[in-house]
């Protein structure tokens, strides 16, 4: 252990898609800062969102018809104060990330194109092409390259060193060993859990480590029964599963049985662009009734193409047209609403932690978030982490500001380390168990005795796990603290859907179901 290796910056950001990216390009001109990611910096679920990022930038719009749409989405769980928030930033953020060379897709007249997509009342959602996400997260890694921002990749975060409910650095192992990275503020940014599902549109990644970290070191977690589960991702057994995006409905391609009968418009007013958990529930319920479920974008025609390219290509490599032919479609594991709790400023309950992103918990997406807000979370509160940085700087002037002494790092060091680690395999057979019982008990459709039957499960699962095994050990107590939240919350609300509890309960209005480590 004296032969750690100790590194010291300002800034230590968490994860490499565009939540940390926006930190990182907020903070480097203050201080130092390092970004560490657990593989290769593009393998993000950014880089994978298709959609497209929401702003009320049209004729008709206005950020509080956004703000409207968001809270009727997230039903009764949103903080309306921070949606407010991001949706008055909304137009701000796509003005900057124009400036700073992202081209988006506009009209013959010049405009800004606005896609459509479910539960927004109008069309609002800009985009380029149907790789967005990708679009934006070259441009921010392009810029925080330019900067001098450090990127440690191949490199997983282990253990935050927390003292005195400060955090101070963190414990990292790459191919080298263990480092410790000693940091006057560190930054969770960290994506998604859909891993945890197996059936995802999510990146290998997303194992919902970050939540795991935060939660042993005594960070509040919070609405992690509110798992978003999207509509139409193409039937495949690949993982991730490929994603066809809402916005392919928005252009007019609908939901259809195997004899082309289309059910949405029997299910909501929306019909086929309704809340993203009514029409994954409606699914649902079609299969049980014996139906295959496709997506029909025969109406587009031509426009399929030019519009979606990559989603084209991919469905063609499938040996289908989606000119004629029907596209088979499953709900896959798409959101974490819930996760690391924090304020409008990406502050955690412990001083020096900071989370922003899919990671965070600020209250936006309430029960269910709006489609194409997610882009938006990252680039919004990523940016406002980063003032909350810059401001902390003021507090502790550089040379004033001590680490903990040797000892008191020493201490943290005696945190359970192996001196080895297993690398999680996504094919272990553990984690296919994991994710079977995740899908078919804590997944859209939840009922006491499953979830109960779940979370023994995941108990016993955990047993047989050794401590070299940590991102699997995370991944379990990741999934044990979704199922005892979905146990609690008794009703159902957006995403939460309880067979025993089937409707909104006004008792749970408002209300959030939090975890938090007992201290020892
Ligand atoms: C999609 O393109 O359908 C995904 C958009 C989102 O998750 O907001």
């Amino acid at each position: 252990a004296e032969k750690m290796q100790t590194i010291k910056t300002d800034f230590l950001i968490i994860g490499c898609g565009i939540a940390g990216l926006s930190t990182a390009l907020g903070a480097s001109p203050y201080g130092e800062v390092i970004v560490i990611s657990k593989d290769r910096p593009d393998l993000c679920n950014s880089t994978l969102a298709q959609g497209g990022i929401a702003a009320a930038v049209g004729k008709n719009d206005s950020p509080e018809e956004h703000t409207r749409d968001t809270l009727i989405a997230g039903v009764g769980i949103c903080e309306e104060k921070t949606v407010e928030i991001l949706t008055e930033e909304a137009p701000k953020v796509i003005d900057r990330l124009i400036e700073l060379g992202t081209s988006f897709d506009r009209t013959k007249s010049g405009e800004l194109a606005l896609g459509r997509e479910g539960a927004h009342s109008l069309a609002r959602v800009i985009h380029r092409g149907d790789d967005t996400g990708a679009a934006i997260w070259e441009t921010l890694f392009r810029k925080v390259q330019e900067q001098k921002v450090h990127f440690q990749t191949e490199t997983r975060a282990e253990v935050l060193l927390v003292e005195e409910g400060h955090c101070y650095g963190v414990l990292v192992r790459n191919f080298e060993g263990v480092q410790r990275i000693l940091a006057r503020s560190v930054v969770l940014a960290t994506g998604g859990i859909g891993e945890i599902y197996g059936r995802t549109t999510n990146s290998l990644l997303s194992t919902g480590e970050g939540l795991a970290l935060a939660w042993k070191a005594g960070a509040v977690l919070s609405d992690l029964e509110f798992v978003q589960f999207h509509p139409t991702a193409l039937a495949t057994e690949e993982n991730p599963l490929f994603l066809i995006s809402e916005a392919v409905r928005g252009e007019g391609a609908v939901l259809v049985t195997e004899e082309r009968e289309r059910f949405m418009p029997s299910y909501h007013p929306r019909a086929d662009l309704a809340p993203r958990d009514v029409v994954t529930r409606a699914i649902v319920s079609e299969q049980k009734k014996g139906h295959q479920i496709y997506l029909d974008a025969s109406s587009l025609g031509h426009h399929f193409e030019l519009r979606f390219p990559n989603i084209y290509a991919k469905i063609q490599s499938l040996g289908l047209d989606p000119r004629k032919d029907l596209l088979p479609i499953t709900p896959a594991a798409h959101f974490s609403m819930g996760g690391i709790r924090t304020d409008s400023f990406g502050r955690t309950n412990i001083q020096g932690l900071y989370a922003c992103g899919e990671c965070a918990n600020t209250g936006v997406h309430g029960a269910n978030r709006l489609a194409s807000n997610s882009l938006l979370e990252g680039l919004v509160f990523g940016k406002r982490v980063a003032q909350t940085l810059v401001e902390s700087l003021k507090e502790k002037s550089l040379r004033t500001f001590d680490f903990p002494d040797q000892g008191i790092a020493q201490d943290a060091m005696t945190l359970d380390i192996p001196e080895v680690t297993k690398p999680l395999d996504i094919n272990d057979p553990r984690v296919d168990t994991l994710q079977k019982l995740m899908w078919s008990s804590v997944g859209i459709i939840r009922d006491e005795p499953g979830l109960e039957k779940a979370y023994r499960e995941l108990c016993q699962l955990e047993k047989e796990v050794s401590p070299s095994e940590g991102e699997l050990q995370n991944m379990i107590l990741v999934a044990k603290m979704i199922t005892s939240s979905a146990l609690n919350r008794m009703e159902s609300r957006g995403s939460h859907y309880r067979l025993d509890y089937p409707e909104v309960d006004p008792a749970w209005q408002l209300k959030h179901l939090s975890l938090r480590r007992h201290s020892a």
